[in-house]
């Protein structure tokens, strides 16, 4: 047999990595990045790809040197942008392991043991929801994932039921502070939105209501999807209510709680999420706020069959993962078939640290933004926009133009003493902090704030 080195264990390359990762694992604090000025990128690239090799300590010093610094690192607490992420040791640990050993999460033929234990988180975050027993889902890429596989199901479930509405275009009734990737998923669908407009941001059961009495052709409306924390300002929409109306009218009631989800597990905030034990499918991202690597987006069915009968690929060469109708393939669950097994980070996080220990960090995020929030009151150069509802913390400048947030945002990232994006609420343009790292602290928030004066 010939020698294939690309094949064959290398200790001293091991090593590097190993030290690479051992050493971004022990970071404390995590450094921003990515601040001033943009590196030549083509030029830390150049020559690197060739036929015959480059010597690895070579490349992984390019990397670690010009290209790792320019990303921001969206696990500092200083990363107070977009939604962050702040994965727990032990997930990112394990990671490497999921890596290391190429686990699969396709189909129980292949991989049991490892969806086994992706299931054990599925079953408790349904658990937590309020699901029935017999819930289940599987872990895909991100919300945008979930969301778009989610409401394919939803789709070709209103028209197995109904056809008598073939031929005729089908609507699905979601609020105006919907994520994006609803908008995008409903246009790959081919369905349309009902847009309702929401009582102070949050989408009610009245409105819903008056929605529906109100519509020419209401049999054509099939779904509703509702957000459990809405990623411009943590709102959660009125779950039970819009469930209530879902389940009567037989509509399919899909919730986004991609962000705020996690808050179902918080000591105050838990009952705004009663709700979703009436939905038929949801979203949550372990890799937001539940403390996982990305990528990874929980997703939950109410009736996992209803989601078998969209999603099930059927070819010869996988009628065989198919024979046993009892075993569970994650990937008759969503768009995908190969997957990798990235539920299993989190399952190694939650088993070692316990729930007890989630509960505490998540709840971290939600009395950082309260601190935050009278922060930004006690200030005298900055404003509260509105009271946080999860961990989104909006507040202005007065007297600052677009333009000046925009430049604040660069100097603040260049300075490295934070990434805050603005955002626009009401037409205002205006700044947002989104916490959820435990180790982001009133220090930091001040020393922010004091930027702006
Ligand atoms: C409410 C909500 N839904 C969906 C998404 C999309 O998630 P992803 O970026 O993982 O695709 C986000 C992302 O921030 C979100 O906040």
């Amino acid at each position: 047999m010939q020698n294939q080195p690309m094949f064959t264990y290398d200790p001293a390359m091991t090593d590097m990595i190993f030290e690479y990762c051992r050493e971004r694992l022990a970071m404390d604090p995590v450094a921003l990045d990515f601040g001033g000025v943009v590196p030549d990128l083509e030029e830390a690239l150049e020559g690197l790809l060739s036929d015959n090799g480059t010597d690895p300590a070579v490349v992984l010093d390019r990397f670690a040197t010009h290209l790792a610094t320019a990303v921001v690192s969206v696990d500092s607490p200083r990363f107070l942008a977009f939604i962050p992420a702040a994965p727990t040791k032990a997930s990112l640990l394990f990671d490497m392991v999921v890596s290391a050993s190429s686990l699969n999460g396709t189909s129980w033929l292949e991989a049991a043991g490892a969806i086994a234990a992706e299931n054990q988180v599925l079953s408790f975050l349904a658990r937590a929801a309020g699901l029935p027993e017999g819930a289940g889902g599987c872990f895909v890429s991100g919300g945008s994932m979930g969301n778009l596989s989610a409401l394919v199901v939803a789709r070709d479930r209103a028209r197995r039921r109904n056809p008598e509405l073939a031929g005729k275009r089908l609507r699905f009734l979601v609020s105006e502070e919907a994520h994006s990737s609803v908008a995008s998923a409903f246009r790959i669908i081919d369905v349309d939105a009902v847009l309702v407009p929401t009582e102070d941001h949050r989408l009610t059961a009245s409105n819903v209501a008056a929605v529906l009495e109100a519509d020419d052709d209401p049999s054509s409306i099939v779904a509703i999807v509702a957000t459990a924390g809405t990623t411009n300002a943590g709102i959660v929409d009125d779950l039970e209510g819009i469930g209530e109306i879902a389940r009567r009218t037989g509509r399919w009631f899909h919730v986004d709680a991609a962000y705020g989800g996690a808050a179902m597990l918080s000591s105050s905030r838990s009952h705004l999420f009663a709700g979703l034990a009436s939905v038929d499918s949801f979203i949550v991202d372990p890799h937001k706020w539940l403390f996982a690597p990305f990528d990874c987006a929980a997703l939950l069915y109410r009736e996992p069959a209803e989601a078998r009968a969209s999603h099930t690929q059927n070819a010869s060469y996988l009628d065989v993962i198919h024979d046993a109708p009892d075993e569970w393939n994650p990937t008759d669950y969503a768009i995908h078939l190969t997957r990798r097994a990235r539920g299993l980070a989190m399952w190694f996080s939650l088993c070692v640290n316990g729930i007890a220990a989630y509960r505490t960090a998540i709840d971290a995020g939600i009395s950082m933004a309260e601190e935050a929030a009278r922060l930004i009151e006690a200030h005298p150069a900055v404003e509260l926009v509105r009271p946080p509802g999860l961990s989104v913390v909006l507040f202005r400048r007065p007297g600052w133009a677009e333009g000046d947030y925009a430049s604040w945002s660069t100097r603040l990232l260049n300075d490295q003493i934070g990434f805050v994006t603005p955002t626009r609420w009401e037409g205002e343009m205006v700044a947002r902090f989104a916490f959820l790292h435990p180790e982001t602290d009133a220090e930091i928030v001040t020393e922010i704030l004091d930027t702006m004066r």
